[in-house]
């Protein structure tokens, strides 16, 4: 297994530009079974995730292909396929994006159920219960979610739940209310940048879709959808990353190529630890030299602080002195990074769904084990500002979301090296056939 040595305590300083948005590409590339016609998609990441959805497109039937490192083109040429494969779906829980769709266009859609996840209970009750809405007949047989539908029909559609709206859940949604008769209310909608983005591609391949960024999501089914170019957003999550890498190693660091309004609830939080923060049309800088101050935090649905970043601003306060707290209203169970932040003389503990954190300016290097994505990128920020040499194993849980991720620290001046088999880098998607 492929793993990270960190020689930490180094300053970061430099400008980086950011990859576009997996939580963007995966929908979208799900999406593309409604289209009838040629996806081309810019901006596309080589990540784990993304091969992940190449693999299960190609196995339902769609062509694809890799022009470019960061294009993918996108052709159905085998719209007979309708049963997603077990040995796919249970490498990512986005798998289910492509419910909507197949149920949408093929009037049928079989995707086994996605399995547990360290993130704690992650139900799709709200996923099914929209497409019943809608029309479908959904049964759950032998651990495989079977939906059918001839044609589905538009319906008021209330979808938050306990703990707010449902990203990939308005995601499956918004696509299979594109194709249905008539009109979709989606309340309670998520309102995250990606969702949107998702929305205006829809849009761009002849969808009637109006509200987008809102909770009230109002969807004119059509009859056909017809291919377009896209550009996805970048990825914001991986934008506050290394801004918080910046800032726990005390530099100087410039995201480029960013949205900042997508980042305001991390721009908010990093002001609070006392960093400079300057933004411009398309960049961040962050100003970490001075961040010492603790604070308490809340991760929640967007506009809210992301629960994508709640590992990683962990880390930050654990290298602040002094009591800081931090609680995820998202995914209450999401504290994978914990215990191993604790091998670096950290003090965290759980309280119910709130990490209480008792800073320190003297982290130790440490070997961990990344137990996720994002606690795995929470353990290497912690690496970068640890004195000593820390080595994170499991990274390819990291390849998951980052896209050259250790390179990208090194040219800010991380001292960073990848051991293992793909110690070149994370190589790209095989080629498909197209
Ligand atoms: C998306 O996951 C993201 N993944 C996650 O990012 C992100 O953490 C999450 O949204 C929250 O922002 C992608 O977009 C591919 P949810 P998703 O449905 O859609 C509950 C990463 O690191 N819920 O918005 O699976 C659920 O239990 C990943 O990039 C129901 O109760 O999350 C959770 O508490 C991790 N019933 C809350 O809603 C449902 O039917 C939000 O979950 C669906 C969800």
């Amino acid at each position: 297994m492929d793993r990270l040595l960190i020689e930490g305590g180094r300053p970061l300083f430099g400008r980086v530009a950011v990859s576009g948005a997996k939580n963007a590409a995966l929908p979208i590339m799900a999406a593309t079974l409604l289209v009838d016609g040629p996806v081309r998609l810019e901006r596309v990441p080589q990540l784990g995730d993304v091969a992940t959805m190449e693999a299960l497109l190609a196995q339902l039937g769609v062509t694809l292909h890799r022009p470019t490192d960061d294009s993918l083109e996108l052709l159905n040429t085998d719209t007979s396929r309708r049963r997603a494969a077990y040995r796919l779906v249970r490498r990512m829980r986005a798998s289910v994006c492509v419910l909507g769709p197949l149920v949408a266009r093929r009037g049928r859609g079989v995707v086994p159920l996605p399995g547990g996840c360290r993130l704690g209970d992650r139900p799709i009750d709200l996923h099914l219960r929209g497409l019943v809405a809608l029309g479908a007949e959904i049964r759950i047989d032998r651990g495989l979610i079977v939906a059918t539908a001839r044609r589905l029909r538009g319906a008021r559609i209330h979808l938050e739940g306990p703990r707010g709206p449902t990203v990939t859940g308005t995601a499956n949604l918004l696509c299979a209310a594109s194709l249905a008769r008539g009109v979709t209310l989606l309340s309670g909608a998520a309102s995250e940048p990606e969702i949107v983005d998702l929305g205006r591609f829809l849009n761009a391949c002849g969808a009637r879709i109006a509200g987008l960024g809102t909770r009230e999501i109002e969807i004119q089914g059509v009859s056909q959808l017809g291919g377009a170019c896209w550009q996805l957003i970048p990825d914001r999550i991986e934008a506050a990353t290394l801004l918080l890498a910046g800032l726990i190693t005390r530099g100087v660091v410039t995201v480029d190529r960013c949205v900042p309004s997508d980042l305001a609830a991390v721009l908010e939080a990093l002001a609070t630890l006392g960093a400079g923060v300057r933004t411009g049309p398309d960049f961040v800088t962050v100003d970490g030299r001075f961040a010492q101050r603790p604070g308490s935090f809340a991760a929640a649905p967007h506009p809210g602080l992301p629960t994508d970043v709640q590992p990683q601003l962990a880390a930050c306060l654990a290298a602040i002195p002094g009591r800081s707290a931090i609680q995820d209203t998202v995914f209450p169970e999401r504290f994978g990074h914990v215990a191993e932040l604790n091998r670096f003389g950290a003090q965290l503990c759980r309280r119910g769904d709130t990490t209480l954190i008792e800073g320190t300016h003297a982290l130790e290097a440490a070997p961990v084990v990344a137990p996720d994505l994002r606690a795995g990128a929470s353990l290497v920020l912690a690496g970068l500002a640890a004195r000593g040499a820390t080595v994170v194993h499991k990274v390819l849980h990291v390849d998951r979301g980052y896209e050259r991720f250790a390179e990208k620290l090194a040219a800010l001046g991380a001292s960073v090296e990848r051991r293992g088999q793909m110690a070149t880098a994370w190589s790209p998607s095989p080629r498909l056939p197209g």
